[in-house]
């Protein structure tokens, strides 16, 4: 096994390959004067199986053809077998057509990563589970929920617990953190009048008193967790901790959430955001390195990644 690291989140890659006891091959990644991306591998790889992890974080689009050359690179210089091991799979939003005339980004960076020559997908909390489905190779999904679960076992230490999905579509994955805390759950009715901005509708459940403990996959502007935590407290909640997988945290985002009724931000390092939120008191980052690192050694050894969400 080898892990090679392109340049969107190094840090975390690091971490995995510490917890791998292993070392990151020996490659530069550069750029021409006109901004075309340029690399090598400074050493043999033939017949191994690499892993490669990159996030398509900002800059989305240079890190996708970052670790589109690089899959490239290992598949002309005879890689065994290939897994792109993306902590935030970014353009997934776009899953489906929702209005007319539009592109489905999730289908179209799936066929490129394929045809680029991967074997393997690994991610963590896919915006929408069936994009596993618009690859024709082995897609494994990891879940940020047992990490979430432990923090808030270990931080939290109210009674009166109830889960909040800040959307409808994100009730499945709201539902499972409510089973890991035995907690209720409440679900938030939001609209989006157009892209980038988010109204509550209606919040279906009762939060009178309870402490609200809202998951989901992205934090972007935080226009939906922001409104939603604000509505929340309308309806009578005690106090509001939000448990985010993926920090895009774009524009002001880290600002709102210093400022709002949020008591605790957490997200996890899939972006790598520490300089980002090093004043915001209110954010704190978990990292899933040791979650990735181990499904890495388990794809590896062929053994069950499933058995560590059991
Ligand atoms: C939407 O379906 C996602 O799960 C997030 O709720 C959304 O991307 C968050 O975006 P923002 O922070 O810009 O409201």
């Amino acid at each position: 096994m080898k892990l090679l690291t392109g340049n969107s989140n190094k840090k975390l890659s690091e971490k995995i390959a510490k917890y791998l006891k292993e070392r990151l091959v020996n490659s530069s990644i550069r750029k021409f004067k006109d901004g075309e991306i340029y690399i090598e591998i400074n050493e043999n790889i033939r017949g191994n199986n690499i892993f490669i992890i990159q996030s398509i974080s900002s800059p989305a689009n240079d890190n996708l053809m970052e670790m589109l050359l690089c899959i490239d690179a290992l598949k002309r210089s005879s890689a065994k077998n290939i897994t792109a091991v993306i902590p935030y799979f970014g353009y997934a939003r776009q899953d489906r057509k929702v209005v007319p005339r539009t592109s489905i980004s999730a289908k179209l960076v799936s066929n490129l990563i394929t045809k680029a020559g991967a074997d393997r997908v690994v991610t963590i909390d896919l915006h929408a589970g069936q994009i596993q489905g618009f690859f024709d190779i082995p897609v494994d999904n990891l879940f940020a929920t047992p990490i979430f679960a432990r923090h808030i076992k270990k931080r939290i230490k109210s009674k009166n617990i109830i889960c909040v999905s800040p959307d409808v579509g994100g009730v499945a994955r709201t539902r499972g953190l409510s089973k890991f805390l035995n907690s209720g759950l409440a679900i938030i009715d939001k609209r989006r009048p157009s892209p980038g901005r988010s109204e509550v509708m209606n919040v279906i459940g009762n939060v009178k008193d309870k402490c609200c403990i809202m998951v989901d996959d992205i934090i972007d502007s935080g226009g939906t967790i922001v409104n939603a935590a604000k509505v929340l407290k309308e309806k009578g909640a005690k106090e509001i901790h939000v448990y985010i997988t993926h920090g895009v945290l774009s524009g002001d985002a880290v600002n709102k959430i210093r400022k709002s009724t949020i008591k605790n931000l957490v997200i996890t390092d899939t972006i790598d955001n520490y300089n980002k939120i090093k004043n915001a008191k209110n954010i704190e980052i978990l990292s899933v390195s040791n979650l990735m690192g181990e499904a890495i050694r388990r794809i590896s050894n062929s053994t069950s990644v499933s058995f560590l969400f059991k």
